[in-house]
């Protein structure tokens, strides 16, 4: 909350009924035992993923500001760290490359925070922090600890259990990680190979850094222009309309997914529709990477709701596929 106002990363003018931030679970209990967390309620992090629609939230919206960033167990090859909600993911990030710990080192400045990370299944180049979770500690509007192990969070791309409507009612509070202790990078996504330039040899510090040129030379930073990342999922289709697109377009760029599955990037379908870098009214496609919706000032959530919709037409018109918004949006 700033000035009244609830952080969100497209820079919306928000307002809420309440908001209660807490930093610890036994805070979030006290509120929820004296009736404090009544519906309709929304949790949110640093509002890195979020589309507000109205610019009153009517319910109470709660933060967590639970820190701390703890070994909890170690062995020669392994590391296991419980992290709290509050924590800035890109912060956690930093800590584990200064630590020599493998894993979470692709995933370096994804705006945002630990507990959010966990519901969103955050992704990027070629890692999700699925892949770096052992469990999640959440509590209950009951006032109810409960701890979801790894196999029980049903992670997928961009979706967890978390993101089911009946689960709005656990709150995340930490994140327990497993990193390696043992030297290995992940770099045959994109262009990271091609980044790093034949730099040898490879640490942490230089991949964590060649991430971080490669994400501010595509991606706006929210602080000059509001933004929520990618504002779309990238469609997974058919192998069979894959290959009828790849006839049209043989230079379309894809990702494999399964053997009967291809994932094609929504920012490149968006290009061809000739939305990259236009704009509806004060809301606008970002001219560096087309998933990526801009508020180029003054901008509320109906206005870039307009520009999503008129995006996801033309798409459905050119390709006959239909994108889906990775940004949560809010009613209330
Ligand atoms: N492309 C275009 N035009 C564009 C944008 C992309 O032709 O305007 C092409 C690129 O040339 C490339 C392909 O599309 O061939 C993929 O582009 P990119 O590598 O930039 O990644 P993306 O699929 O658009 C995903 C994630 C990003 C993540 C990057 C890197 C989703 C929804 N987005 O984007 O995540 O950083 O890969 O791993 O999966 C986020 O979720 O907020 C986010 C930024």
């Amino acid at each position: 909350m700033i000035n009244g106002l609830i952080h969100n990363t497209f820079g919306l003018q928000v307002t809420a009924a309440e908001y209660l931030e807490y930093r610890s679970e036994k805070e979030l209990q006290g509120f929820i035992a004296e009736g404090k967390v009544k519906a309709p309620f929304l949790h949110v992090g640093s509002g890195s993923n979020l589309l507000f629609l109205q610019e009153r939230y009517e319910g109470t919206v709660l933060h967590s500001l639970i820190k701390g960033i703890e070994v909890t167990t170690e062995n020669d090859t392994e590391v296991f760290l419980r992290v709290g909600a509050g924590e800035v993911w890109d912060d956690f990030v930093d800590f584990c490359v200064k630590h020599q710990w493998y894993g979470a080192e692709n995933l370096s400045l994804i705006p945002g925070e630990v507990g959010a990370s966990a519901v969103q299944n955050i992704g990027a180049y070629g890692v999700e922090v699925k892949d770096l979770i052992a469990s999640v500690e959440t509590i209950g509007i009951d006032g109810q600890k409960r701890v979801f192990q790894l196999d029980e969070c049903q992670y997928a791309y961009r979706d967890s259990i978390f993101k089911r409507p009946e689960m709005k009612n656990y709150f995340v509070t930490f994140v327990n990680f497993r990193l390696s202790k043992v030297e290995h990078y992940r770099l045959d996504y994109g262009t990271i190979r091609k980044e790093l330039g034949g730099v040898l040899p490879v640490s942490l510090p230089l991949v964590r850094q060649t991430i971080i040129r490669i994400r501010q030379s595509k991606l706006p930073d929210p602080e000059v222009l509001g933004n929520a990342g990618s504002f779309f999922t990238n469609p997974i289709v058919s192998r069979e309309k894959w290959q009828s697109l790849l006839e049209q377009y043989p230079k379309m760029p894809y990702y494999e997914v399964d053997e009967t599955h291809v994932k094609i990037p929504a920012g490149w379908m968006i290009e061809q529709a000739g939305w990259k870098g236009k704009a509806l009214g004060p809301a606008g496609v970002h001219d560096k990477q087309a998933l990526v919706l801009v508020n180029y000032g003054g901008a509320n959530g109906a206005d870039i709701l307009a520009l999503s919709n008129a995006v996801c037409q033309d798409v459905k018109k050119l390709f006959g596929i239909e994108i889906h918004p990775e940004v949560n949006f809010i009613r209330s």
